[in-house]
């Protein structure tokens, strides 16, 4: 019996692979969503069956589950290097020299895109993937292959004639649609925003939970293989050998490598992706430089911190100037006030940006903003750009610094601040208006009491009207003084009332957490309601 499932199990592993390059690496499918849902289901209904049938590269795994509690350490059979830096034709024309000196045959440069995101090497042998381990110090990393196995782009098992033994080498990152859609998901689900691609790839790498790595829709660009005793002479052409093998390698139609033989191919391939690095689906800090002959490659050989054979040139994070034209003060939910600079309009890599964060007052004292300033403002990895500094030449004689406010904008009670916190906070909570309006808000989200029918505008109505002034007085809203004000319809009034009256039955820890006691978040007060199971005990 076990023999039948057995293969059917193997031929079902087998197809879903194949169906799985197609999609991902080959953008086409000769099959329906549909139909390649039942097919992963009757594997995994196979799989949970026969436990011992299973297989660490089955498929399946694409969708996680395995937990990693600790990340073990892992020796690299080659170092981890990393690359030089360059900034400037000068430099790329010294880069060349170098090399010059110690080759006096013909050879060409490759160029490539310098993705922004983390480095991975991946181990496969006899066609499977053995492990997959992060950069660490280069010379020991951790073991991150329950995580890596959801990554659609990356195969689990081989295409062609693999090698017995093969290693590669590539960085895992976000495309920018994948990152907008992951903080969309956290805006809906109400949780703090990440704030650039690059570290949210390298955190997420790192979650204990695969399951919730495979949601996250990582991708994979390879820039290196090891290959031993092989007779591939170019990197250009170890692409085309691991595009055979099934991997996701940089396109040469879309001019994502190009292979050159000058300081000024080089400087080309530099000018035109600088202009266009803005429409990529995802974000590069630079380009990479090599020498593309592998023989070349170890004959000119590496220092202790990265290759000889291979510059980096960064490009300069977009930056612009504009006029300073005021700071102004935010209040949040807990009181904490956040400075916002308010900047002549201007465009940084086709948005218009007008507002720039400046975080706390030591940043603005760091900085030494004052009013009418011409600032520099920069938008790199992070989606809200920052103020990096002053123009000192263009400042006025007559110009003051800004002082950080003592009252609160919005009530003018005195502000706070304790030592060793970054944040003025206005202790006024019961009654400053966006403190009382943000902890309704707060209050009625989604993972709290998931009020239907109500949203922000509605609060902000209910509050003007002098109908709500506290979470508890959401508890006697009355229909008949709700149906008087602007846009209350009878329906939406009704739903309203009921969507209040549902959420008198939601767990403690949703109404601990809805509460919006600072350093109370979901997990917290589930910690808490699970020792605490009534209000006065924890109290
Ligand atoms: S080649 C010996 N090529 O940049 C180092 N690296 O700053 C070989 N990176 O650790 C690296 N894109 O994570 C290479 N096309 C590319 C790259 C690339 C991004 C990363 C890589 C490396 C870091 C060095």
């Amino acid at each position: 019996m076990i023999n039948k499932e057995n293969n059917r199990i193997l031929e079902l592993r087998k197809l879903i692979h194949r169906y799985n390059y197609e999609y991902y690496v080959n953008s086409s499918s000769s099959i329906s969503d549909f139909e390649f849902d039942l097919l992963l289901k009757e594997l995994e209904d196979l799989e949970s069956q026969f436990p011992e049938l299973n297989d660490p590269n089955s498929p399946t795994k694409r969708v996680g589950g395995d937990i990693t509690k600790s990340f073990e350490t892992v020796n690299h059979q080659y170092p981890m290097l990393s690359l030089a830096n360059s900034y400037s034709k000068e430099d790329i024309i010294d880069f060349d020299t170098r090399i010059r000196k110690i080759i006096d045959v013909p050879f060409s440069y490759i160029c490539e895109l310098k993705y922004d995101g983390v480095a991975i090497s991946l181990v496969y042998e006899n066609g499977q993937l053995l492990r997959a381990v992060t950069r660490g110090d280069g010379i020991q990393g951790e073991e991150v292959s329950n995580n890596v196995r959801t990554i659609s782009s990356i195969p689990l098992i081989l295409s062609g004639n693999p090698p017995k033994k093969l290693e590669v080498r590539g960085e895992i990152m976000f495309s920018k649609a994948a990152f907008l859609k992951l903080n969309n998901q956290r805006k809906k689900e109400e949780l703090p925003l990440f704030s650039n691609p690059r570290n949210t790839a390298s955190g997420t790498l790192k979650l204990q939970d695969s399951s919730l790595v495979a949601q996250r829709d990582l991708d994979c660009f390879l820039y290196a293989a090891f290959l031993e005793n092989s007779a591939i002479e170019k990197v250009f052409d170890h692409y085309q050998f691991l595009t055979d093998l099934g991997f996701k390698t940089p396109s040469k139609e879309k001019k994502y490598i190009q292979q050159v033989s000058d300081v000024n191919g080089i400087m080309n391939f530099i000018k035109f992706w600088d202009k266009k690095r803005d429409n990529l689906p995802f974000e590069i800090d630079g380009i990479v430089i090599k020498v593309n002959e592998i023989s070349l490659q170890n004959e000119i050989g590496n220092t202790s911190k990265s290759p000889r054979w291979a510059i980096a040139y960064k490009y300069k994070a977009t930056q612009v100037t504009t006029h300073l034209e005021n700071i102004i003060y935010q209040v949040g939910r807990t009181g904490a006030i956040t400075p916002v600079a308010v900047l002549k309009p201007v465009e940084i890599s086709g948005t218009i940006v007008r507002r720039a964060s400046v975080h706390n007052a030591d940043q603005i004292e760091k900085l030494d903003l004052r009013l009418n300033d011409v600032v520099y403002v920069e938008k790199g990895g992070e989606i809200i750009p920052k103020i990096t500094a002053v123009d000192l030449s263009k400042r006025k004689k007559d110009s003051i610094p800004f002082n950080f406010i003592e009252r609160c904008p919005e009530c003018d009670s005195e502000l706070e601040r304790d030592q060793g916190e970054a944040h003025h906070y206005c202790l006024n909570n019961n009654s400053c208006p966006p403190q009382i309006k943000g902890k309704i808000t707060h209050f009625i989200g989604r993972k709290k009491m998931n009020i239907e029918g109500i949203g922000e505008e509605t609060i902000e109505q209910l509050f003007n009207a002098g109908l709500i002034n506290n979470i508890a007085d959401l508890y006697s809203l009355k229909k008949e003084k709700m149906l008087p004000l602007e846009r209350m319809a009878e329906k939406s009034v009704d739903n309203i009332l009921i969507g209040i009256e549902n959420s008198k039955t939601a767990p403690f820890h949703k109404i601990l957490f809805g509460l919006g006691i600072r350093y109370v978040g979901e997990t917290v007060a589930k910690k808490l309601t699970s020792v605490y199971s009534h209000i006065n005990d924890l109290r």
